[in-house]
């Protein structure tokens, strides 16, 4: 018994695992062919006794991954028939399948992957966030000008996650009487409209242009579309419609031309989306 107690103090410096570096990518766009996990670590000794390496989701109880050298890896729970058993990320035989290749991964599995290797008497582990993230799809900022003397600005984006955040903004101010609302689909995946009424005697210029923001928190994520709005302009035939800044003002040296009005039929592109919120 003490022999083995001295044992341990003399030999627990050669029994040492240590993780150098993990990677995992912190933003992953939905539909990406395959993602790879990697847990860099070092032994001590080339054959150090009872090492074993796991992959967890979310915490202790998330186990998804298992691999007991020389063993083959084992894919358990969540992530079971979404990674390629066949990957090896390098041909050392203490580190062939330390790393996951995930296959097509879907935004539910956003969450933190903790990587753990252990030896009998050791243990390290790291963790990192991955967030499988989904782009806008139809994002528009459209003016619906139903009155003479105002306007209703309406922005909405679909398909998006995590969930999302916008805002419309003039001048670098959050328009605060804008209202947002978010929807959930089966897929999970979020759709986003914000509208906002602006009354033309609320602007002080011949034209105001607003920013609609659209970002997805906790990642680098964020798109603006601009609209230029002209109080005094008649309501339109059309029920809305997109106004853009003039690309070349500079290069033409025209202030009124170039004024590009790109008039939507709601009834044929957008009717679906905006009868969800409106
Ligand atoms: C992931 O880890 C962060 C930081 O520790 C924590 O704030 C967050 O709640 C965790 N997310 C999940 C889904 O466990
Ligand atoms: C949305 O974005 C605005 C502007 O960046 C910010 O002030 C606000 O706190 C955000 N809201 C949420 C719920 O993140
Ligand atoms: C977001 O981008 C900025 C600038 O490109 C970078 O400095 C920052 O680290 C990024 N943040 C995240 C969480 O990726
Ligand atoms: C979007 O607009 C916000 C404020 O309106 C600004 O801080 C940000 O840099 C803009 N982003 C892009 C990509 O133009």
């Amino acid at each position: 018994m003490y022999a083995g107690y001295i044992f341990l103090i003399i030999c627990s410096n050669c029994l040492a695992v240590n993780i150098d570096r993990i990677d995992v990518p912190l933003m992953v766009e939905l539909g990406t062919e395959a993602v790879i996990l990697d847990c860099q670590y070092t032994t001590k000794t080339p054959s150090p006794a009872g090492l074993v390496m796991k992959w967890f989701f979310n915490g202790p109880s998330g186990l998804v991954y298992q691999w007991i050298p020389p063993l083959r890896p084992q894919v358990i729970g969540l992530l079971k028939g979404k990674v390629d058993l066949n990957f090896r990320i390098s041909e050392e035989p203490l580190h062939t399948y330390r790393a996951i290749k995930i296959l097509r991964p879907t935004t539910d599995l956003s969450g933190n992957y903790t990587c753990v290797v252990s030896t009998f008497t050791e243990e390290d582990s790291r963790t990192r966030a991955m967030i499988v993230y989904s782009p806008a799809k139809n994002f528009r900022f459209i003016q619906d000008k139903k009155y003479v003397f105002l306007v209703t600005l309406i922005c909405f984006a679909q398909d998006l996650y995590p969930k999302p955040n916008m805002t419309i903004s003039s001048q670098g101010e959050i328009l605060k009487q804008s209202v947002m609302e978010i929807k959930m689909n089966s897929w999970g995946l979020y759709s986003v409209a914000v509208t906002v009424e602006v009354h033309d005697d609320e602007i002080n210029a011949p034209y105001e242009e607003f920013v609609c923001e659209l970002s997805l928190p906790n990642i680098n994520y964020t798109r603006n579309l601009t609209t230029i709005y002209y109080p005094g302009l008649m309501p339109t035939a059309y029920t809305a419609y997109e106004v853009q800044r003039p690309q070349h003002h500079q290069a033409s040296g025209s202030k009124s031309n170039g004024v590009l009005f790109q008039l939507i039929d709601l009834l044929f592109l957008n009717l679906c989306i905006l009868c969800e919120f409106l």
